[in-house]
């Protein structure tokens, strides 16, 4: 009878390390009874039958209850009855039909679930749609696999479309019954869904700060690999500033899943996994700010940026942009600014192009910067770069108050997010115009594009504003002695 226990717990040769969550439930009922075969095999196979049928209860409502219990019912009872069997052969029997029938009960559902198309960012999405989130309060939602709410099972992927994500699928398996020719896969695995992309700044960094909040609360844990997803479409690279980042944070080379090794129509199955489908969804305020203190701290040990003492001097930044959302004379802008920053003491101006820094001459010159003056776009992710505390001024064209919906606020969010101070926008009342109405949507295109024009009074009298917040902040600061020359921790305590 030890036997059932002992083999049920006991997986394939190469995954042995595998912990299988139902052999503590099994092992100490099976082992103190020696005496009473049939009536530990009774025990067992019945508390057996008892917790699949619990599981079968627990599963997610669109993933396919086992009929394994019931088939082993029957067994149970000729076994019972039918005296010449003995209970080690049966054990072996029962054992590896349980086996098999686990092998053919893996079950693969479309990674993309065309069912919640039209509410794929609500709810649990789209993706891997049968599944729910592990959520703790203020906490960063996600899955790992295995896990007590996956019943010890590993998640294994199929499929290798980059053009429709429901010809790519998802199955759950326990580690001694993979599905036929899975690819085993050590290590931890990061699968990333993003409902936008990689390349873009903003995107690219949503789509990865729930994985770094996972690595802090896991110790520093560092994955092995990651897979990529676009809407269950697979995607094999990030942008140039975003692997940056997250090669800062976990400290190498991201090793980004192609399967180059597995045809299409294999299983990979991986050793552990953890899956992010909501990006910074559930997170307190405090809990994204710790996560972004650390990508800065990463990043900036990353680019060798020197910590020095700053509360005597205030940096000011125009981080322009060139094409769309440019400042239409940057000459007069960056004079207006240069004539505020000049009437304060320790006030420096520094002018910068977004599309020709570097990562680390990114980096370098947010840790140096307190003033963030930049049009609506990508390059002000960089903002969090910047200490705690600092200032953003963003500029937006004509039209976009009306026309460019929530995602114009990303960077209010962020900012907040990361605890700076988003110090309010300005809006362009001029602009190219547009043969509709204003409100009409057609507009966007005009709008979307456009360049921002100045109003020199206005932005005179919003940088002596900001100018003067700031200095009374580093004024405060440089009195509380040692807050500013604190050493660099990038710990995960
Ligand atoms: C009982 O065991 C014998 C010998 O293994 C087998 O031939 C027979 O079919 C079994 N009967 C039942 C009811 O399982
Ligand atoms: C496993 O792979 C082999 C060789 O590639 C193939 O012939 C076989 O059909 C596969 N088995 C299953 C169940 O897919
Ligand atoms: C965290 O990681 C460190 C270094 O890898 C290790 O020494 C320590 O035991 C780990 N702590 C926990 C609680 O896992
Ligand atoms: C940082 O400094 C180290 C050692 O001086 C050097 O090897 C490395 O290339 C530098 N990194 C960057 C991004 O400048
Ligand atoms: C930009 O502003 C400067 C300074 O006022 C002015 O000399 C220059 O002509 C302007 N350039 C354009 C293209 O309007
Ligand atoms: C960066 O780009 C701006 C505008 O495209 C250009 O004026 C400037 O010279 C460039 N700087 C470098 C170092 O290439
Ligand atoms: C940021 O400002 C808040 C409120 O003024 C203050 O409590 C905090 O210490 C400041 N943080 C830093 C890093 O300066
Ligand atoms: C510029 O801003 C000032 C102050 O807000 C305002 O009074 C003035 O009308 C603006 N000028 C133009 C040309 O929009």
């Amino acid at each position: 009878m030890t036997r059932i226990s002992a083999e049920i717990g006991k997986s394939p040769k190469k995954h042995q390390h595998i912990e299988y969550s139902q052999r503590s439930l099994f092992s100490p009922i099976c082992f103190y009874s020696p005496k009473l075969p049939i009536f530990i095999l009774v025990t067992c196979v019945t508390l057996f039958i008892l917790l699949n049928i619990r599981f079968s209860l627990q599963t997610p409502p669109s993933f396919p209850t086992f009929s394994l219990p019931w088939t082993l019912m029957s067994q149970w009872q000729n076994a019972i009855f039918n005296s010449t069997i003995t209970s080690t052969n049966y054990a072996n029997e029962l054992n590896s039909a349980y086996l098999y029938k686990l092998h053919q009960s893996v079950t693969f559902l479309p990674l993309k679930d065309l069912r919640y198309a039209h509410a794929a960012l609500n709810g649990h999405t789209w993706f891997m749609s049968s599944m729910y989130d592990t959520h703790q309060e203020g906490d960063v939602h996600f899955q790992q696999f295995p896990s007590q709410s996956s019943q010890g099972r590993l998640l294994c992927l199929k499929g290798k479309d980059t053009h429709d994500g429901s010809w790519n699928s998802y199955a759950l398996a326990w580690p001694e019954a993979l599905p036929h020719n899975a690819t085993f896969m050590k290590g931890l695995t990061f699968v990333s869904y993003n409902h936008y992309n990689y390349e873009n700044l903003w995107h690219g960094l949503s789509a990865m700060v729930p994985f770094v909040a996972w690595h802090k609360n896991n110790n520093c844990s560092l994955p092995t690999r990651w897979v990529l997803y676009h809407w269950g479409e697979l995607r094999f690279k990030m942008g140039l500033w975003v692997k940056t980042m997250m090669e800062a944070t976990f400290g190498g080379p991201l090793n980004i899943e192609g399967f180059d090794e597995i045809d299409e129509n294999m299983p990979a199955c991986f050793e552990k996994a953890v899956v992010m489908r909501h990006n910074e969804g559930g997170m307190s305020r405090e809990r994204r700010m710790e996560v972004y203190d650390l990508l800065r701290c990463n990043a900036r040990i990353y680019c060798n940026v020197s910590l020095k003492d700053r509360s005597n001097e205030i940096g000011m930044t125009l981080f322009m942009r060139t094409g769309p959302r440019s400042f239409k004379n940057e000459t007069i802008v960056t004079e207006i600014f240069y004539k505020e920053c000049a009437k304060v003491e320790g006030c420096r101006l520094m002018v910068a192009h977004s599309n020709n820094l570097s990562f680390c001459e990114q980096v370098k010159l947010m840790s140096t910067t307190d003033i963030l003056i930049s049009p609506h776009g990508a390059q002000l992710t960089n903002l969090f770069l910047m200490d705690r505390n600092s200032s953003v001024m963003e500029f937006f064209p004509k039209g976009w108050l009306k026309l460019a919906g929530v995602g114009q606020y990303v960077f209010h969010w962020i900012a907040s997010w990361s605890g700076m101070k988003h110090q309010g926008a300005w809006r362009d009342p001029n602009g190219d115009h547009c043969p509709y109405s204003e409100d009409d949507r057609r507009c966007m295109s005009t709008y979307k594009s456009a360049t921002i024009g100045h109003n020199q009074t206005q932005f005179s009298q919003w940088a002596s504003k900001v100018l003067a917040e700031v200095k009374a902040r580093k004024m405060e600061q440089a009195s509380i002695k040692g807050t500013t020359t604190r050493p660099i921790d990038c710990s995960c305590a």
